[in-house]
């Protein structure tokens, strides 16, 4: 049976801590926290927005985050200053190991697919202008369900998508409560832990596989 691999894109492909660099700039020092507060309150609002069925554009998210996050740490950012910000989400690169991880799955025939919060056409773009656009067989966006990871729902419209067994599907992410929101749909899970501080949710439940990179990862898989 083909390998299916569904890879999460925001924090696992693509390294959207390189922000830290844009907002260091003002920030100094408190770049890192900075960034680290807007990108959990993103999510925050996506996980209410789908509790509560209240889908919106991921984007959207994105940016509500950051105005609230400027608000309480009173961060010296304009509204124009704000929009640099957030057009630079559409311009954030990969990880060093992405590309190459990619490529030696392919070539062990895998069958790759894109999986984001992101709305189709901002993802389709981010991959394109990352260089990892050709290694996917297709964008698969939460949009086509309007709500977000880890709802049930979303994972089941991967697996429509992909039209291939939960238990020969793996979600790829750095992102654990993703992880384990692909485990409960019954798919395989593989957890890419980007960073020594990076710690698994204490759950009672492992992920199938624990890799530091996309190249361990297709080491892993081909064991
Ligand atoms: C993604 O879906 C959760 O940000 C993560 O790409």
């Amino acid at each position: 049976m083909t390998l299916c691999l569904a890879f999460d894109v925001y924090g696992t492909l693509i390294d959207p801590s390189d922000l830290t660099r844009q907002l260091r700039q003002t920030l100094g020092d408190g770049a890192e926290e900075f960034y680290l507060r807007w990108r959990d309150k993103q999510l925050e609002y996506s996980f209410r927005r789908g509790l509560m069925g209240a889908y919106v554009d991921f984007a959207r998210c994105t940016r509500e985050a950051l105005v609230f996050t400027c608000a309480s740490t009173a961060a010296p950012f304009d509204a124009r200053a704000q929009e640099r910000l957030l057009d630079a989400w559409a311009h954030l690169p990969a990880f060093a190991d992405s590309a190459a991880g990619l490529q030696r799955l392919q070539q062990r025939g895998a069958r790759l697919y894109a999986f984001s919060n992101g709305s189709q056409a901002a993802v389709a773009a981010l991959l394109e202008q990352a260089g990892l656009a050709d290694h996917f067989a297709e964008v698969v966006s939460v949009e086509a369900v309007r709500s977000f990871k880890p709802a049930p729902s979303v994972y089941r419209h991967l697996l429509s998508r992909t039209r291939s067994p939960a238990e020969a599907t793996w979600l790829v992410s750095s992102n654990p409560f993703d992880v384990l929101g692909a485990q409960h749909a019954g798919l395989r899970c593989a957890w890419v832990r980007r960073s020594d501080r990076a710690q698994f949710d204490p759950w009672g439940i492992a992920p199938d596989l624990q890799v530091a990179s996309l190249l361990e990862l297709a080491e892993r898989l081909a064991d």
